[in-house]
């Protein structure tokens, strides 16, 4: 459970920072005004100018630990919804779609005993590069500023709700179904070991994607990039 917020100005990768604090043997969550070297999924980088919430949550989870990015969105999820969001979708493993953009990356890391989990969420953000072409933000989307003090907030009060719930008895998947966006939709699942086609049948418990390929094969993938065939 996180009761500890540490805040810095300018960090390299609030990622980074979080691992400094890991003697300490609690739980907590670093965030940063700006990050010089934010880190996305699979080496990616992370655009993080001022006006977006950078935070990283150092967790020492005694179980289900698979489960951590799941939470993760589903806890952007209901904060976005608190703030009066919706038509929020989880694309997974863990970006957070609104109106079909993405407003949320989450990458989770493992560091010794602990679990690193890094949520970069478009807040106050009004131009993105030209590369970014998906990417949108709170601001965009509703024409307003948010406080990314309140919203940082609610998200840490909403994780440890789920947390709680994960270390206590496990969560259910069925909530995060709901929002997932491609159930059902013939996609190609990019991991380091090729590409493969196929429908999403579901998504486990642990988080895994199940995907029946072309040949009728249900397979099972813990990360990897989904890419829509159709629309
Ligand atoms: C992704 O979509 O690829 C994941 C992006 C995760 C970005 C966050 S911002 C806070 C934390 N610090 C980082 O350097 N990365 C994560």
């Amino acid at each position: 459970m996180i009761d500890r917020i540490i805040r810095f100005r300018r960090v390299s990768s609030t990622q980074d920072t979080a691992k400094r604090y890991i003697q300490e043997r609690c739980e907590l969550a670093v965030t940063a005004l700006f990050q010089n070297n934010g880190r996305g999924r699979q080496g990616r980088t992370w655009y993080s100018p001022r006006g977006g919430l950078y935070v990283s949550l150092l967790l020492f989870p005694k179980k289900r630990l698979t489960s951590i990015p799941l939470l993760a969105s589903l806890s952007i999820i209901r904060t976005l919804e608190e703030f009066g969001f919706s038509k929020l979708l989880v694309h997974w493993p863990n970006d957070v779609l609104l109106n079909n953009h993405k407003v949320c990356g989450i990458v989770c890391e493992r560091y010794r005993d602990a679990v690193i989990c890094g949520i970069g969420l478009n807040v106050n953000i009004e131009r993105f590069g030209q590369r970014l072409t998906n990417a949108t933000s709170l601001k965009l989307q509703s024409g307003k500023d948010f406080s990314i003090e309140e919203i940082l907030e609610s998200l840490i009060s909403q994780f440890n709700d789920l947390y709680n719930e994960l270390q206590a008895r496990g969560l259910k998947i069925k909530e995060v179904l709901n929002y997932i966006s491609d159930l059902g939709e013939p996609v190609e699942v990019v991991t380091a070991k090729g590409v493969t086609k196929g429908t999403v049948c579901n998504i486990d418990d642990d988080w895994a994607l199940l995907l029946r390929d072309e040949s009728g094969i249900i397979k099972k993938f813990y990360y990897g990039d989904v890419r829509r065939l159709s629309w």
